[in-house]
């Protein structure tokens, strides 16, 4: 036991009161044997300072004169593909988590998006494991490195808001492992965050703080995680279970927690060995950001370097622009040119009031002068010579007729409208999920009479996930998602409408226009059953040619890319740890540099159990020059072609022929090929002869 000296001086009751929170962000100290406190804040897109809250002791103070700086949120990241990116916010954060004395960012939120109508789908990545995965361990890496720890969340299978705290999750194995658990696994693996948090609602009929199976089975004796297992704020329910079963750290403060604990060793829930496991835990925690090299290195640094706000907020937008994504751009009308229009009418009041994030505990507290409005920036750029007239529209609750004369009075002095359209932040929320996937009625209504009257139309869409029109998109010329783009969004979404910069995002989630009426959503209450499997976004939707508004990885550019010279080497496998290697090329044929984002996917022809027709396997963001081409090459493992068999228990992998397909998006595939595994531990055929296979 590495901290066995301290472990035995403490006594029973020190021992304890370290198993739960110092306080609501922090961890405990003990003055008499020295043990630091860590604080620990919120935001995966940013710090997140408490300024005021009912409990004193949620309440924090910021230390940044302009207040801490929000980032794009995670489904915009998400819709960046662009793995640098993420290490380079993860750095930035860890500047302002050091700024604010922060230790702990419990962050990134890494959930699939089961539904668009979940109310944290702005603080996950993708409704894809693979993409979650290899931007979240860009992510971790990127904060753990500079000296502040993660906490990988909410595992697991925290999919939906209503009913997060009671809500059971039925699920089988195979859809767990395959899908659900996917992206926690690779993280873990692969960046090893300093702590998991789990999540709130039940597995099975079992509170994830109390699931033996999957804290201590999966996550540590399969996977291999060896840091620290907090719970979500108040997800314990029993804190001698929760510690059985392998949670560590119990928050917020629990000021019954050692009688508890006591309770739970008299009554045999729990072993002094359970409690000194965790204490140890919680000391390698602490010591490994708080160890006396660790604190010197920061006094060193503290100072040396001045915070530079206006450093972290082009970083801000410089995440914007990566993210945000070109869905239709016909005709030609973007990117605008100064000297096409006259006039030009911008639409909708979150034009000068962006909404940057969503609601809850990812809130960042920043001020209103840290952020960009798109009206200023866009006045900005086309100084004066366009008129632009300013129509703020959506938040006046004036009469029908009255806004509709305006609209049509304005299209009389101006040929195209830019239409801002938003879920308002309390919209898109912790604790709460959508009631509709479309826009607001009015916003609806609005935005089709603009788009009757004007000659052209480019609408915008600040939403943290899948939005739908109701009407008007055919009318729109040009439609860009903007995303939740956090504070820099307003001088990026500018520079991309006129052609500063050119758009690279490709969406994270795919968007559709009506709500699945396959999937038990959101339950009755008491139970969720996942029925539809694996089958979930583009899962789904190309296996059963379901229709889509844009697909998943779906993003135009203002120049075009041609994929040529697909080699795939070896084209069959001979042994089952051969790599595959995969080549191609790509080149920038049109007139201006741009960023594109070749997608690998895998699916197996003639499967004999249920699979997606394609499922992402690599992916990469290349910047090409007009003209320039470049080589791109994939290794992949066996991992690659595997699914999950429950009854082996295990990964499996079918012998035969496997499409490999590269696309600018999960629709558009460009380049088509076969590769043929061979599988000696192929249990298939049997399995088939005892139609063993689900
Ligand atoms: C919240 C959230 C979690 C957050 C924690 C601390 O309830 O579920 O994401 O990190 O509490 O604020």
């Amino acid at each position: 036991m590495k901290y066995k000296e301290i472990i035995d001086e403490l006594t029973l009751e020190e021992k304890e009161l370290l198993l739960t929170g110092g306080g609501a962000l922090a961890t405990a100290e003990n003055k008499r044997v020295g043990i630091p406190k860590l604080t620990m804040s919120d935001g995966p897109h940013g710090v997140r300072r408490l300024l005021k809250h009912p409990n004193p002791d949620y309440e924090q103070i910021c230390n940044i004169g302009g207040g801490d700086v929000c980032f794009p949120t995670a489904s915009a990241l998400g819709s960046s593909w662009n793995k640098e990116l993420l290490y380079e916010i993860g750095s930035a954060i860890a500047v302002d988590c050091k700024e604010e004395g922060i230790d702990v960012l419990l962050s990134p939120g890494i959930n699939m998006k089961r539904t668009p109508l979940c109310g944290r789908n702005f603080e996950y990545f993708s409704e894809d494991p693979i993409l979650s995965a290899e931007l979240g361990i860009a992510y971790v890496k990127g904060l753990q490195e500079n000296g502040v720890g993660t906490s990988l969340k909410h595992f697991a299978l925290n999919n939906q808001e209503i009913d997060r705290s009671s809500i059971s999750v039925e699920v089988d194995e195979r859809t767990l492992r395959e899908y659900y658990l996917k992206a926690f696994e690779l993280i873990v693996k692969n960046a090893k965050p300093m702590s998991v948090m789990c999540a709130y609602n039940k597995i099975g009929g079992i509170w994830c703080s109390e699931n033996q199976w999957l804290l201590d089975y999966v996550l540590r004796k399969e996977w291999g995680f060896d840091g620290l297992i907090v719970s979500d704020w108040h997800a314990v329910h029993s804190p001698s279970k929760a510690l059985a079963a392998g949670l560590d750290l119990q928050m917020p403060k629990n000021s019954r927690i050692a009688e508890e604990l006591t309770y739970g060793l008299e009554n045999g829930i729990i072993t002094i060995e359970d409690i000194d496991r965790s204490v140890e835990r919680i000391l390698s925690f602490v010591y490994n950001l708080k160890s006396g090299e660790q604190i010197l290195k920061q006094n060193q640094e503290k100072g040396t370097y001045p915070y530079d706000r206006n450093k972290q907020h082009n970083i801000a937008k410089k995440a914007a622009l990566e993210s945000i994504t070109l869905l239709k751009n016909e005709n030609n009308t973007l990117p605008i040119s100064r000297e096409e229009y006259k006039s030009i009418a911008i639409f909708g009041t979150y034009a000068e009031e962006p909404v940057i994030m969503g609601g809850g505990s990812s809130k960042v507290t920043v001020s209103e002068e840290s952020i960009d409005k798109p009206l200023d920036y866009i006045k900005r750029y086309v100084g004066n010579q366009t008129q632009i007239i300013y129509e703020s529209l959506f938040d006046k609750i004036a009469s029908g007729m009255k806004i509709k004369q305006r609209i049509h009075n304005i299209a009389k002095e101006a040929e195209l409208a830019i239409v801002f359209l938003a879920n308002e932040p309390e919209c898109e929320r912790e604790g709460i999920d959508r009631d509709r996937l479309t826009f607001s009625e009015y916003m609806n209504e609005y935005t089709k009479e603009i788009g009757r009257v004007f000659k052209k139309m480019i609408v915008i869409m600040q939403t943290g996930s899948c939005t739908a029109s109701n009407g008007w998109e055919h009318r729109a010329d040009s439609i860009l998602q903007m995303w939740y783009s956090g504070e820099g969004g307003g001088s990026a979404i500018a520079e991309i409408l006129f052609g500063i910069e050119n758009p690279s995002g490709k969406l994270s989630e795919t968007f559709i226009t009506r709500i699945r009426k396959d999937m038990d959503y959101p339950g009755d209450g008491t139970k969720v059953w996942y029925r539809e499997g694996v089958f979930n976004g583009y899962r789904y939707y190309d296996k059963y040619q379901q229709d889509v508004w844009y697909p998943f990885g779906h993003g135009l550019s203002y120049t075009n890319f041609e994929y040529s010279d697909l080699q795939i080497t070896p084209e069959n496998s001979d042994n089952e740890s051969q790599k595959v290697k995969v080549q191609f090329k790509i080149k920038n044929i049109g007139n201006r540099a741009g960023k594109e984002v070749p997608q690998l996917y895998v699916g197996k022809l003639d499967s004999i159990v249920l699979r997606p027709e394609k499922e992402l396997q690599a992916f990469d963001k290349i910047f090409l020059l007009p003209g320039e081409e470049k080589i791109l090459n994939f290794e992949l493992n066996d991992r690659a072609f595997t699914y999950y068999n429950t009854y082996l228990r295990n990964w499996h992998v079918e012998s035969g022929i496997y499409n490999i397909m590269i696309g600018a998006s999960s629709q558009d595939i460009r380049l088509n090929g076969k590769y043929k595994v061979y599988w000696e531990k192929d249990y298939s055929g049997i399995m088939k002869n005892e139609a063993l296979i689900l």
